[in-house]
């Protein structure tokens, strides 16, 4: 089996519902055989609505976060359950701004990412360096801590529902993108450390995506990459004409 190549956009904290709308109807129109999976990561607000919209088409919706709780008194929070009966195939999870702006710890992640892989959605998990670790030549080590920290504790079914999205964090919003190389580095890195967890079958039917500043100029270049499966998609996922650039080059 292959693995699947997969462009994912995140459109973090912009667009209102209308935009929102907008923007997913563009996409729909535009995209009618892609070569590859294509996902749109939105908020909360526009799940149920943009994921009617995209019924039948080739585009899958994700949300960009869940509850690490089932459900109850929890103000505010939305339940991985929740999400899924929205319409809502995916969720991301573990994105460096959750962790930094919103401390999530490995543990909360873990909880997380059980509860949507129980609610039937399918996990984009987010792994990746910040710039001073980076420096220190320790991203193997980090990366290797958030995976066991929060995904290796998985069972080899649950880990078929598992995408990773490797993002360094000085490249995310930066305008800094790792070179093809560096990301190509630590994305078969990534992969030797599923396929010790997992098995080497599994590790070859893995995506890994590349996250943080990629975009129409650069896609091509890093998808060439034999270990990078495709993008997570930010600032460049916001543009039809970008995102659907990226998508021509996966
Ligand atoms: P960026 O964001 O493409 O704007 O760098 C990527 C991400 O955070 O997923």
């Amino acid at each position: 089996m292959a693995r699947i190549k997969m462009v994912a956009g995140n459109w973090k904290m912009n667009k209102n519902l209308q935009e929102g709308v907008a923007l997913a109807t563009e996409l729909k129109e535009a995209v009618k055989n892609p070569k590859c999976a294509v996902v749109i990561g939105t908020p909360f607000i526009h799940l149920a609505t943009v994921s009617e919209l995209l019924k039948g088409s080739a585009i899958k919706v994700a949300a960009e976060n869940c509850a690490d709780h089932e459900k109850g008194a929890y103000t505010g929070e939305i339940s991985a359950e929740m999400v899924k009966s929205t319409g809502a195939e995916y969720v991301i999870l573990g994105h460096s701004e959750r962790r930094q702006y919103y401390a999530e710890s490995y543990a909360m992640l873990e909880a997380k990412v059980r509860l949507a892989l129980a609610n039937g959605l399918k996990v984009i998990f987010c792994i990746g360096e910040i710039k001073e670790e980076r420096e220190a030549g320790q991203q193997n080590e980090v990366v290797k801590a958030q995976l066991e920290g929060s995904v290796f504790g998985l069972s080899a079914e649950e880990w078929k529902n598992i995408v990773l999205a490797y993002e360094p964090v000085w490249a995310i919003g930066t305008g800094l993108t790792a070179t093809p190389e560096q990301a190509q580095e630590i994305h078969a890195y990534i992969r030797s450390l599923v396929a010790e967890k997992y098995g080497k079958e599994a590790a070859e039917d893995t995506t890994i995506l590349y996250g943080g500043s990629c975009n129409e100029k650069n896609a091509a270049e890093l998808f060439a990459c034999p270990d990078i499966d495709g993008g997570l998609i930010g600032g460049a996922a916001l543009v039809a004409e970008k995102f659907l650039a990226i998508i021509a080059a996966r």
